[in-house]
């Protein structure tokens, strides 16, 4: 497939310039910017992409790209330190400026240059860079400048070498998809293939062929990303030879194992397997309340619960498919750019299953080349439920963690009922899909209250609501005052055993998303 390779030099967003031009229709793919650019790195690719970064080109070991890159005739965008890492490279000047430039700038042209076809002169661009080219490279010309008479965007007199000083891939960049649109379809000439047909089309063939007749085995979480796997493995092999497994940790939220099995079967699950595991997690859990301590027993039961039931099914050989995702491909360590396998969940690390189907080579990740947003796509396309699709996020460990302290099975059936009531409400009210996650916690103390005129001790409940794009960061939903209290009345009304609703006001950092 033809694509845009994007050279990673350690920017926040470079992640959204991949995303950006795929909208486009245009395939991306991002690596760690020192990659060395073989030949077979370079197949199919049309056009390259030097990131931002937080580092000055010119401090010692700052990242620098294969030095070929600008000599293989491919078209070139830097942006903005990818722009100075460009003219650094080519015998320009970069300096740390005075005038340093956060956030809109507007940019001015005197003749169109063809990456800004179709922009307004004088459109507001999104800034964000301390250092600023003090002399241009030879062989290249400034095309359009800031209204500081910084240079704004660059390009070689005669190569297909550009940069740009500002971010198009920011949403608060006037025509930045433009910008984008103009480098990968009228620049590097590529068409606008990319899309979940040709994904799919792609997809099912490859795993048609390495899987042939044998078995792949799919554990199921309930999320999103595990259920389109689950529905696409349906579609495109004998559903006879996939075989899901579903464990009930007894953590998860009111009648969602039985929503889960309902969906899968519907999408045509044949062999589905679903353990009750609930006395093993909660008799394993008894008694316990130190966060990390019930963490890593969630998580231990989960390896040996998986081990057992998976031997019980008797298909030694068969592949195991994962959920994994483009964006859990990412960078370890402080250096730029080694991708690696990142911690996802905790039922799909460190686990013995994973490590050994990976040594013996029957690992399939088909989503590993999506966006979220993709797979949301994809699993429309495939049938999965709107309920799933938008699904908010949920911790492996489940209510274990929203349960603080000791956990009971009377409170996590409190918390159940309650949580139930705030989400349906959510959704009721038309405010479910304006955030990213929401959700209740049950505290660990009581405080009095009035029942007719009986004082009595009700659990505190405190609801949880944040609006985020990755879970990195996440800042509190403002909610409508009426509805927190028509929420609150209703929860307390109908789950007796809680008699206080609070609402946590705290955003991460420096709060977390979760409370343990
Ligand atoms: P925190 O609480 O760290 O959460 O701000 C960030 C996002 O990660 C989810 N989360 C988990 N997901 N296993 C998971 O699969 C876990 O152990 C886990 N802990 C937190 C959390 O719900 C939020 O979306």
């Amino acid at each position: 497939m033809e694509k845009i390779l994007i050279l990673d030099f350690g920017s926040q967003t470079t992640q959204l310039i991949g995303r950006r031009i795929r909208e486009i229709g245009v395939y991306t793919d991002i690596i760690p910017c020192d990659t060395a650019l073989t030949p077979s790195m370079l197949e199919e690719v049309k056009g390259i992409i030097l990131s931002g970064s937080p580092e000055s080109v010119y401090e010692e070991n700052s990242p620098a790209p294969d030095k070929s890159v600008y000599t293989l005739g491919l078209p070139i965008l830097g942006i903005c330190y990818g722009l100075q890492r460009t003219m650094y490279d080519n015998g320009g000047d970069v300096i740390s400026h005075s005038k340093k430039e956060y956030g809109r700038a507007k940019v001015v042209f005197e003749k169109e240059p063809i990456l800004l076809h179709g922009v307004t002169n004088g459109f507001t661009s999104w800034m964000s860079h301390g250092d600023a080219i003090d002399e241009i490279a030879p062989g290249f010309e400034i095309a359009a400048t800031t209204e500081n008479g910084i240079p704004a965007v660059i390009k070689h007199a005669q190569k297909p070498i550009w940069g740009i000083q500002f971010h198009p891939e920011v949403t608060h960049c006037e025509f930045g998809n433009t910008i984008l649109e103009n480098f990968a379809i009228a620049i590097c000439g590529c068409g606008k293939n990319w899309n979940v047909g040709a994904f799919l089309k792609s997809i099912s063939e490859e795993i048609q062929t390495k899987v042939g007749k044998e078995n792949v085995l799919l554990l199921i979480s309930g999320g999103v990303d595990s259920t389109v796997v689950g529905a696409l493995l349906l579609k495109i092999l004998d559903p006879e030879q996939v075989h899901l497994m579903y464990i009930d940790t007894g953590l998860m939220r009111k009648y969602e194992s039985d929503e889960v099995e309902t969906s899968l079967k519907k999408l045509g699950a044949t062999h589905l397997h679903h353990i009750n595991a609930r006395d093993r997690f909660l008799s394993a859990l008894d008694g316990k309340s130190d966060p990390e301590e019930k963490r890593r027993i969630i998580g231990d039961m989960f390896i040996t619960v998986q081990e057992a039931e998976v031997k019980k099914l008797n298909i030694s050989h068969a592949f195991l498919a994962q959920g994994t995702l483009y964006t859990d491909l990412i960078e370890s360590g402080k250096g730029v750019g080694k991708k690696a396998h990142v911690i996802k969940s905790h039922h799909n690390v460190r686990s013995p299953l994973v490590e050994e189907k990976r040594k013996a080579g029957l690992i399939i990740e088909p989503l590993s080349m999506l966006y979220k947003d993709e797979v949301r796509n994809l699993g429309r396309t495939l049938g999965v439920g709107e309920n799933i699709i938008g699904r908010h996020p949920f911790p492996g460990p489940g209510l274990g963690v929203r349960i603080l302290g000791e956990i009971t099975p009377e409170k996590v059936k409190i918390l159940q009922d309650a949580d139930y009531l705030y989400i349906e409400e959510l959704k009721k009210r038309g405010l479910y899909d304006q955030i990213w996650q929401a959700f209740s916690v049950l505290l660990p103390l009581r405080s009095v209250g009035v029942s007719g005129d009986m004082r009595r001790y009700g659990y505190i409940l405190s609801l949880r609501a944040v609006v985020s794009h990755d879970g990195m960061t996440a800042d509190v939903y403002p909610f409508p005052t009426q509805d927190l209290l028509e929420i609150s009345s209703i929860i307390t009304n109908s789950v007796r055993e809680i008699g206080r609703v609070v609402y946590d006001i705290s955003s991460k950092p420096p709060a977390t998303i979760e409370w343990e």
